[in-house]
């Protein structure tokens, strides 16, 4: 047995005192789970003390919390890794509270329905079948379902929607774990609607575009889903095979970031906007929406400099690299861009194929 203190962010629907921290001393073995911890303290010694569960076995997604600030699985995090890992000195104090970017119900519970739910129901999340359906069953070649199978492993747990920074600043983005359930269908060779669902999630101002490439869906989820990679799968689709130039700018905006690294060797900020609305072209430069955007950005630009994070004379003459290290790079575009066909890395499957027997 150990002594933990345990620091619950609370919060009461049915009086109108705001949200509010509480402590509850415990004594429990260091190898038991912060759910135990909190089911202990509510056993014990506040009944009201509100958190959802169910299988206890990191398997129905109910227990997502933020333990010491970090998404996490109440049931599939142990008190002593997370007094040792904490925000206290002391290794013995565990702070959970509940997940962010979704309204609080009630304690440690979150309303999945107002945001989570409501995301994974934008993108039809199920099979659109090809016509006509074979008598019997799909077959489904081997190589196509392992590329879908790191999305299926998702529990909605909603873990990565509590730390998206996307969806932290605009709350209509349709999110990591949508996006993921979205791709478990656009890259299933059983699903009829690959383009249009493509065409919707590039089209929409929410959409796949949104997402700013911050990992932290990578970090949080419990089971290995990378969301933001499986976004990124959805952008190479859109904009590679499906050809599909979205009025939001996203696919020229990826498009120029691939051309200025080609070109000088790493990203050339000042000429990201203009060659985002242009194209690859001198002239694109003076495009009027690139013109409308610049203005826009203005603040964030000024902000940006005084805080020292862009040096003007820099950013507008761009990086210069050593020829030697700018050919190594146009070398990686030149092996990529020469295969015949894109390879996705699938980092979810491990293990070795076995050779096959000798004839
Ligand atoms: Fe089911 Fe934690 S209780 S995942």
């Amino acid at each position: 047995m150990a002594d933990y203190t345990l620091r619950v962010r609370r919060f009461d629907p049915q009086t109108t005192r705001g949200p509010y921290w509480e402590r509850f001393e415990l004594e429990l073995e260091p190898h038991r789970s912060v759910l135990e911890a909190v089911l202990d303290v509510r056993d014990r010694v506040d009944g009201s003390l509100g958190i959802r569960c169910s299988c206890r076995a990191a398997i129905c997604g109910s227990c997502g919390v933020r333990v010491n600030g970090r998404p996490a699985l109440a049931c599939n995090t142990r008190l002593r890794d997370a007094a040792a890992g904490g925000l206290h000195p002391d290794g013995r104090t565990v702070v959970v509270e509940p997940m962010g970017n979704m309204p609080v119900l009630k304690d440690l519970i979150v309303d999945m329905d107002a945001v989570h739910w409501k995301k994974i129901h934008r993108v039809t999340p199920w099979l659109l079948n090809r016509r006509p359906v074979p008598e019997r069953e799909y077959l489904v070649p081997h190589d196509d379902m392992a590329d879908v199978t790191q999305t299926m492993a998702c529990i909605q747990c909603g873990a990565c929607v509590s730390d998206c920074l996307s969806m932290e600043v605009d709350p209509e983005f349709v999110g990591p774990a949508a996006a993921a359930k979205a791709y478990r269908f656009v890259g299933d060779p059983r699903d009829a609607e690959q383009p249009a669902r493509l065409r919707d999630l590039a089209e929409d101002p929410h959409g796949i575009y949104d997402c700013t490439h911050c990992f932290n869906c990578i970090d949080a989820c419990p089971k290995g889903v990378a969301p933001m990679s499986q976004i990124m799968r959805l952008r190479r689709i859109s904009g590679s095979d499906h050809h599909i130039v979205d009025r939001n700018n996203g696919e020229r905006h990826e498009e120029a970031f691939a051309t200025l690294v080609h070109d000088y060797g790493l990203l050339h900020e000042a000429e990201l906007l203009p060659r985002s609305y242009g194209g690859n072209s001198w002239f694109g430069k003076f495009h009027p929406s690139a013109g409308m955007e610049l203005v826009e950005s203005l603040p964030a630009i000024a902000r940006a400099v005084a805080r020292g994070k862009v040096k003007p004379a820099q950013a507008l003459r761009g990086h210069r690299l050593a020829k030697r290290d700018l050919d190594a790079v146009r070398k990686v575009y030149d092996v990529v861009e020469g295969r015949a066909r894109r390879s996705e890395l699938n980092l979810y499957l491990s293990g070795v194929e076995e050779e096959a027997p000798a004839p």
